[in-house]
């Protein structure tokens, strides 16, 4: 496996394996299994697997966890290693924003909702970094996790907008046995936080039963699932909302799939959670 921070280096590195199909695994590393799943589909469809790991400022805001974002670069080589990823890029900052950037790219409606809202920037610097990553790596396949649905909605749709030639491939959210979505934030989270963080999708797979069994208001689900949440765990419900699988449209009375999308914010942790519900 190799490894480097610097873009030329990467550049030379992947000219050299001209005619491969290449696959890149974007993230922030301290890499876990929901990592891993998607470097296991990366090599089910190409030839090459390239993972970059970079912390991206740009992404967080001014009062979000930037600094205390767990970072470890052995630990996280290893693990590439032991999945045999082919490439690994970890550039600094200033190799990443040498100059900051004049240019920004801009989301029209689809940061107005969730996480666009609750992190304002967040999805534009989230677009512009993967942007830079697929300009560098020069990938023919992108994996995106479920997990973070709405990023993956939005790099899909900003690869349709600008005809990127990069296909993006969706992978499942891994969970831990008791049902919490593997996370790097995990970390972060309290001895007794941990073990009421498995609330989470408890409270989402309940409303998806409660759905299928009749209960369709939408603002009578979200409250099942606050009741749950405030209930059974410390933590506090900083977002939920339910909105259509097909558009992400708000929807009154629940006729179609949609999707459920929560956050919850623990002490040093904002856990993000969704799941996709079909009618
Ligand atoms: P990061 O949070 O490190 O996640 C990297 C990728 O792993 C994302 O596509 C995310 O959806 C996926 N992922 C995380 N947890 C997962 C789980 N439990 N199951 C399946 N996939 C999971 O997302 C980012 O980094 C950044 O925003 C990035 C795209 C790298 C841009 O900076």
């Amino acid at each position: 496996m190799q490894h480097t921070g610097s873009i030329k280096e990467v550049r030379r590195l992947l000219d050299r394996e001209s005619g491969k199909k290449i696959a890149l695994v974007p993230t922030m590393g301290y890499l876990h299994e929901g990592h891993a799943a998607l470097i296991e589909a990366a090599k089910q469809h190409a030839d090459l697997v390239a993972v970059s790991i970079f912390v991206n400022p740009l992404q967080f805001g001014p009062e979000e966890d930037y600094d205390t974002y767990p970072r470890d670069l052995e630990r996280d080589l290893n693990i590439c290693r032991e999945h045999g990823v082919d490439f690994v890029f970890h550039p600094a900052d200033d190799e990443m924003y040498p100059e900051g950037m004049e240019f920004t790219l801009g989301i029209k409606t689809m940061a107005d909702i969730l996480d666009g809202v609750k992190r304002p920037g967040h999805f534009e610097g989230v677009v512009t970094v993967v942007s830079k990553l697929f300009n560098i790596i020069r990938p023919d396949i992108a994996v995106f996790g479920e997990k973070d649905r709405q990023q993956l909605m939005v790099i899909e749709r900003y690869v349709r907008d600008f005809n990127v030639p990069v296909e993006i491939i969706g992978v499942p959210t891994k969970r831990e046995e008791s049902g919490l979505a593997k996370s790097s934030r995990n970390v972060n989270l309290s001895g007794e936080e941990y073990r009421e963080a498995p609330e989470i999708y408890a409270a989402l797979l309940n409303a998806a039963e409660q759905i299928k069994n009749g209960t369709v208001n939408t603002d009578k689900v979200m409250s099942f699932i606050r009741l749950h949440i405030e209930q059974k765990t410390s933590g506090t419900v900083d977002d939920l909302a339910i909105y259509t699988a097909r558009g992400l449209e708000p929807v009154e009375n629940i006729d179609q799939d949609v999707i459920i999308f929560i956050a919850v914010q623990f002490e040093k942790a904002r856990l993000i959670d969704n799941l996709y519900v079909s009618i």
